[in-house]
């Protein structure tokens, strides 16, 4: 198949995404909401087998980790100690010409994703006439045009982080203008001021309006977490260093909405809050980084798809932070944050709650407020990761094409599809017997419409990674044709090994020992 560029491949993959059950804008039939979406019938099954992977990974192998399911609805003064009232902000630019409403940050950060560009393409273009004696790392140090270009990002970044960390929102808006930016709708450079904006989404709690009043939905799980520190700690009676794991929904009141699932009003978070001894924090960063990025890489994605990225600006609560990326059908953009909380969570609930929330170590005969080390990442960020790297458009030999998710076995919403050829003759029947018999295990299709090639490629465009055919030698030998999604290679294998074939090839404990 030509090569696509990556802005048609991903329209590509919402369209798939929506053709094939996995992704729905939400309320459709009015018009949708923006950037919020619902996952369809293959979309929750993949999102189901994520979360598990994750869960698994970090609450069941790790003995120090335990996990829980706070509430969405909290007390309002969570929010004022954990910071969010007063800091939980984006800078917002308006152009004056097409009213649109852009994020200040993200206008720099997309000017300097396109420096980042040309260096890439230099790269590319030198890479290929060099050949193996290419050597990266000094290309990047001596091409003057490479360097002009990096010198270029550097400075923009030390302005940017300087004018964040000053809060200095007219410099914010004088780099925009210094970097001759314009609004992608009306081409032009006139900007308001940069003005700060809190994304959290607020309602009413109480039936009487008078008694009524203002809570947030959560704009992050981690608070659920903070507040149950002790309850965990104590009833668990855990030790530290110990984690508390959970997934749930979060809520912001995103600006720039854009980029399908990448960033959502409602969207789901998998947090683990990880209790440590104040001053082991840094040693326990890296600790989290190597470990994250393990689980991260045992998807078997190619090499260099993830890498990190430290903060330009710490956020309000932290001491270190970086982000592992994932290179996305759009570029390299954040996946996972994992931040060195300090005490600055549990000493605020202290002080805002006047309840101590302390933990006695008994080594050193002291009661303090445990550090945190945090791990979050977005479930949809990494269900958008894993679609757009598993989805192939490929030609065959042929000539016919096909579409094909190469979705991790264990990961794939359904894992085997069994059809008989025909429908007559007691093939349905004979393969209905061996999904009476694998169903209990996995989610399983059972097909029997159009011809045997038409169910292959709808299997292949959901990711099934395994298909059986029953036909009419079914009923002489007991045996059966398993297709493979990915080689599209067919084996005869008597019935009787099938639930051992697919408990093998799907089974997540593979992944899990990959982790160790
Ligand atoms: N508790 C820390 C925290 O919430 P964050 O970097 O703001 O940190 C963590 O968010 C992760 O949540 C991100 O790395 C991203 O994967 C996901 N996330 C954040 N905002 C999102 C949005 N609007 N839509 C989808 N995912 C989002």
């Amino acid at each position: 198949m030509a090569s696509i560029n990556s802005e048609d491949l991903f329209k590509n993959i919402i369209s798939h995404a929506k053709e094939y059950g996995f992704i729905f804008q939400s309320s459709e039939i009015y018009d949708g909401l923006s950037a919020v979406y619902d996952y369809g019938q293959n979309g929750a099954e993949l999102k189901k087998n994520i979360r598990e992977f994750w869960w698994k990974a970090m609450v069941q192998m790790n003995e120090n980790i335990v996990g829980i399911d706070a509430s969405i609805f909290m007390h309002p003064t969570t929010w004022k100690a954990s910071g969010h009232v007063d800091a939980f902000n984006d800078p917002l630019v308006d152009n004056k010409d097409s009213k649109k409403r852009y994020r200040a940050d993200v206008l720099i950060e997309d000017h300097v994703a396109k420096i980042e560009g040309k260096i890439l393409k230099e790269v590319e273009k030198a890479r290929g006439r060099f050949g193996d004696a290419f050597d990266e790392a000094q290309f990047r140090t001596t091409n003057p045009r490479v360097v002009e270009n990096q010198q270029k990002i550097d400075a923009i970044n030390t302005r940017f982080k300087a004018a964040l960390e000053a809060n200095d929102l007219e410099e914010v808006r004088q780099i925009i203008i210094d970097l001759e930016i314009v609004c992608p709708i009306s081409g032009t450079r006139n900007w308001t001021e940069v003005r700060q904006f809190n994304l959290m989404f607020s309602t009413q709690i109480g039936s009487v309006s008078e008694e009524a009043s203002t809570i947030y939905l959560r704009p992050e799980t981690a608070q659920g977490i903070f507040v149950n520190f002790l309850n965990v700690q104590k009833t668990g009676r855990m030790k530290i260093p110990f984690g508390i794991a959970q997934t749930g929904k979060a809520f912001r009141n995103e600006i720039v909405a854009r980029q399908f699932i990448f960033r959502m009003r409602e969207f789901e978070q998998m947090e683990m809050q990880f209790f440590i001894k104040p001053g082991t924090e840094m040693e326990w960063y890296k600790y989290w980084k190597e470990t994250r990025m393990r689980w991260h890489r045992s998807l078997g994605f190619p090499e260099g798809k993830q890498r990190f990225h430290d903060h330009l600006k710490l956020a309000h609560y932290a001491n270190a932070a970086c982000d592992i990326e994932f290179e996305f059908p759009f570029g390299f953009k954040e996946l996972e944050g994992i931040h060195s909380r300090t005490d600055f969570d549990l000493g605020n609930h202290e002080k805002f709650s006047g309840k101590k929330l302390q933990y006695f170590d008994p080594e050193l005969n002291q009661s303090y407020v445990p550090y945190v080390l945090e791990t979050s990442i977005g479930l949809d960020r990494m269900f958008l990761a894993i679609l757009s790297e598993s989805y192939a458009e490929e030609k065959l030999e042929d000539g016919s094409e096909r579409v094909v998710l190469r979705i991790p076995p264990f990961l794939a919403p359904v894992k085997c599809a069994v059809m008989p050829l025909v429908k007559k003759d007691g093939l349905p029947e004979k393969a209905r017997e061996i999904m009476d018999r694998i169903k209990y295990d996995h989610n399983c299709f059972y097909e029997e419409k159009d011809n045997i090639g038409k169910r292959y490629r709808r299997q292949d465009a959901i990711g099934t990674p395994f298909c059986i055919t029953v036909d009419h030698e079914t009923l002489v030998d007991n045996a059966v044709t398993i297709r493979y999604r990915d080689t599209m290679l067919q084996e005869r294998i008597p019935i009787e090994q099938v639930e051992n074939i697919l408990n093998e090839k799907v089974d997540m404990r593979a992944a899990l020992r990959k982790l160790n």
